[in-house]
C-alpha cells in the first residue's frame, strides 16, 4: 500500500462536469465538419474520455493507448513504453490526444513525437488537468480543463498505485 489519504475535494464532478461540456462545445465548433480521432491515453483518462466524447457532437472515433511511465508511485521518470498501442491508422486523420493530468510534460512530448511520426492530418491535446508551473516550455496543449496546485490529486479516473480511479470527483492526496 502507498503511505497517504484522500484528502478534501479539490474539484466536485459538477465543476468537473460544467468544463468538461465547455470542452466538448469547443472541440465541436472548432472541427465542424471533421470527424476527429480521440485517443485516450489509459490508465488515467478513461473516465474524462467517457464524459468528453459524449460532449462532441460530431461523428467522433475512438480509441485508447496504453503507456506505462518508469517511476515511483507518484513521480514520473520521462521513460515511456508502449504498452497497448492503437488500432486505428492516424494517416490523414485530424488526431486528439486525451490525458488526465500533464505534469512534467515528459509523456506528453514522447506520445506526440511517436504520434505524429504517423502522419496525421492534425494533431492537439485536450488535458484535463495542467500542474501549474511544472510543464517544459513549448508543451503546446491546445485545450485544457483546469490548472491546479502541486499536491498530487486522485479520482476521476486519476490513480494511486491503482486506487481510487472510481472516486466522481477530484480529491488532493495527502
Ligand atoms: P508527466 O509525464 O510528468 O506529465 O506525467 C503525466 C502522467 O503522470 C499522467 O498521465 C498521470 O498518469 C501521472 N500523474 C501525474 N500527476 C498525477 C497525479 O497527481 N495523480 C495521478 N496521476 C498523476
Ligand atoms: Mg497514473
Amino acid at each position: 500500500m502507498t503511505e497517504g489519504d484522500v484528502g478534501g475535494v479539490l474539484l466536485s464532478r459538477d465543476e468537473l462536469s460544467v468544463r468538461v461540456t465547455e470542452l466538448g462545445a469547443e472541440i465541436t465548433a472548432d472541427y465542424a465538419g471533421r470527424a476527429p480521432l480521440l485517443i485516450g491515453v489509459l490508465k488515467g483518462a478513461f473516465v474524462f474520455m467517457a464524459d468528453l466524447c459524449r460532449e462532441i457532437d460530431l461523428p467522433v472515433e475512438i480509441d485508447f493507448m496504453a503507456v506505462s511511465s518508469y517511476g515511483s508511485a507518484t513521480k514520473t521518470s520521462g521513460v515511456v513504453r508502449i504498452v497497448k498501442d492503437l488500432d486505428i491508422d492516424l494517416a490523414a486523420r485530424d488526431v486528439i490526444i486525451v490525458e488526465d493530468i500533464i505534469d512534467s510534460g515528459l509523456t506528453l512530448n514522447y506520445l506526440r513525437r511517436t504520434l505524429s511520426a504517423r502522419n496525421p492530418a492534425s494533431l492537439e491535446v485536450c488535458a484535463l488537468l495542467l500542474r501549474r508551473d511544472r510543464q517544459v516550455p513549448d508543451l503546446d496543449i491546445r485545450y485544457s480543463g483546469f490548472q491546479i496546485p502541486p499536491d498530487f490529486v486522485v479520482g476521476y479516473g486519476l490513480d494511486v498505485s491503482e486506487q481510487h480511479r472510481n472516486l466522481p470527483d477530484l480529491h488532493s492526496w495527502r
